[in-house]
């Protein structure tokens, strides 16, 4: 059995809690809104996605580099980029329990499209025309304030000094400025012939509103983004080609394809040409996990106006001058991770007791293997098994120990983080049974069938499916 739409996001937030994958942030002072930390579980998967995507977008493809830019930058940038003046959603506030809400979502929700290119005045005539039909999800009044917008930059005062401030330095609202301001560093460094990608995973910042859906709207979350320089007017093959290369990625790491869609954006935001989501579907409906943006010359564009250095890029061949033009993936990674969680959970009804099992691709599960005596009262089998777990975890970092209770709620809990084998030694292992000595028994997470398998396999078995 797969989640239901009802109480899916319940389940996933409890799971998470449960076996050490997310936590609220900053949780016993109560919490910080949109905020989340990634548990000893989590940060495993996270890596392992990481890992995935890395892979990927930069050892599988040609002419492609990697970055790790500072996520301060020279304020500038900001406004260069636009996001100082057009970053914003429109908020309202209920007047009578004060919850704010995002003007153009609670249109979206009853059908009307908000443009973001639209101003407040024309924002505010359609709120006004539609009123009626919203109510606060809070206390169901329909007694708003007049939309106004609010920009979504996170202000800081790096090195700022003085009582009476300077000019504010922000937190990336978007990571993928790092490559912008570093590209004519790569150009001059690495040569590149275009058409060439530059990936980064970086994190980003915005004063969410309404942050919403667990990991799926965050005031801070990681970004990976890859951003392709190409020709100008060479975007439409490639764009196509893009969109097919991150369906294809999504496969690969296990996701259903009956629960992702590629949709195309009716508004565009103020930097793109064309835009297409790669969208899954969460429990409360499909919703993006990831844009794929036709940025054509904006960023350079607007960089080499605010900069004055000449961002053009010259052909080594024919010394043909020119701007890039840019496509875009950009995805958050917190959405993937909870999309891949969503994605992977199931429940068995095993005669009246419900399994949780977490259907990992096993390269992506935070542990691949947990090692276990079958009885944790006999010092001989502990020993046996000890060793067993410390060769093997030599040979893969995510190997788990666990003698916790009886065997069988080891399994149910490693089921719930997704360990695809569970390896038990017992007394044939030591030889009670002469032709099974240093063998073991590995369990499959999915089928629950266990097989006996030699100590000396177990490595290059694990390694063959991770
Ligand atoms: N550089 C392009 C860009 O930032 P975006 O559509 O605003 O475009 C890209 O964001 C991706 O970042 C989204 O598809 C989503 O996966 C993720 N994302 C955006 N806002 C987010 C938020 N508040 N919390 C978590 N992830 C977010």
């Amino acid at each position: 059995m797969e989640l239901e739409t009802s109480n899916g996001m319940e389940k996933i937030v409890s799971l998470c809690k449960r076996r050490g994958f997310v936590y609220p942030g900053s949780e016993i002072y109560g919490g910080l809104a949109g905020i989340y930390d990634f548990g000893p579980r989590g940060v495993e998967l996270l890596n392992n996605l990481k890992k995935a995507w890395w892979q990927a977008n930069v050892y599988d493809k040609e002419n492609h580099y990697g970055l790790d830019a500072g996520m301060f930058k020279n304020p500038r940038a900001w406004e260069a980029s636009g996001h100082t003046s057009g970053f914003s959603d429109p908020m309202a506030e209920c007047k009578k329990c004060n919850t704010r809400i995002r003007v153009d979502k609670a249109l979206e929700a009853i059908g009307v499209t908000a443009d973001e290119k639209m101003s407040e005045d024309e924002i505010n005539a359609l709120f006004d025309a539609h009123r009626a039909q919203i109510a606060c999800a809070k206390c169901g009044a329909h007694d708003f304030s007049r939309a106004k917008k609010f920009n979504l930059l996170v202000k800081s005062n790096l090195g700022d000094f003085t009582s009476e401030g300077t000019e504010p330095v922000y937190l990336p609202g978007e990571a993928c400025q790092g490559i912008y301001l570093d590209y004519k560093n790569i150009v001059d460094t690495m040569q590149p012939k275009i058409p060439f990608g530059v990936a980064q995973i970086g994190k980003a910042f915005r004063n969410e509103i309404s942050p919403r859906n667990f990991l799926f709207r965050c005031r801070e979350f990681e970004q990976a983004d890859t951003q392709l320089f190409i020709k100008p007017h060479e975007n439409k093959e490639a764009y196509e080609a893009l969109k097919k290369d991150r369906w294809n990625w999504f496969l690969s790491i296990g996701i259903k394809e009956e629960n992702l869609r590629l949709k195309q954006h009716e508004n565009l935001v103020f930097y793109a040409k064309d835009a297409w989501d790669v969208e899954y579907k969460f429990p409360w409906g499909f919703d993006e996990l990831e844009g794929i943006h036709d940025r054509s010359d904006y960023d350079l564009t607007q960089h080499m106006k605010f900069s004055g250095v000449d961002l053009n890029y010259t052909d080594p061949e024919n010394g043909e001058k020119y701007i890039p033009w840019i496509l875009e993936t950009s995805m958050g990674m917190g959405r993937l991770f909870l999309a891949v969680i969503a994605d992977a959970y199931h429940e068995d009804d095993l005669g009246g007791e419900v399994r949780v099992v977490l259907k990992l691709h096993p390269k992506l599960a935070p542990v691949k293997a947990m090692v276990s005596p079958l009885l944790r009262n006999k010092p001989e089998l502990v020993a046996r098994a000890r060793e067993v777990y410390q060769a093997l975890k030599k040979e893969i970092p995510q190997i788990a120990w666990d003698d916790n209770g009886n065997i069988g709620k080891r399994y149910r809990r490693q089921d719930e983080i997704g360990t695809p084998y569970c390896i038990t030694i017992d007394f044939d292992t030591l030889g009670e049974t002469a032709e099974l000595l240093d063998t073991v028994t590995v369990r499959d997470r999915d089928s629950g069938e266990q097989t006996r398998m030699k100590i000396a396999e177990l490595a290059s078995f694990i390694k063959s499916k991770i």
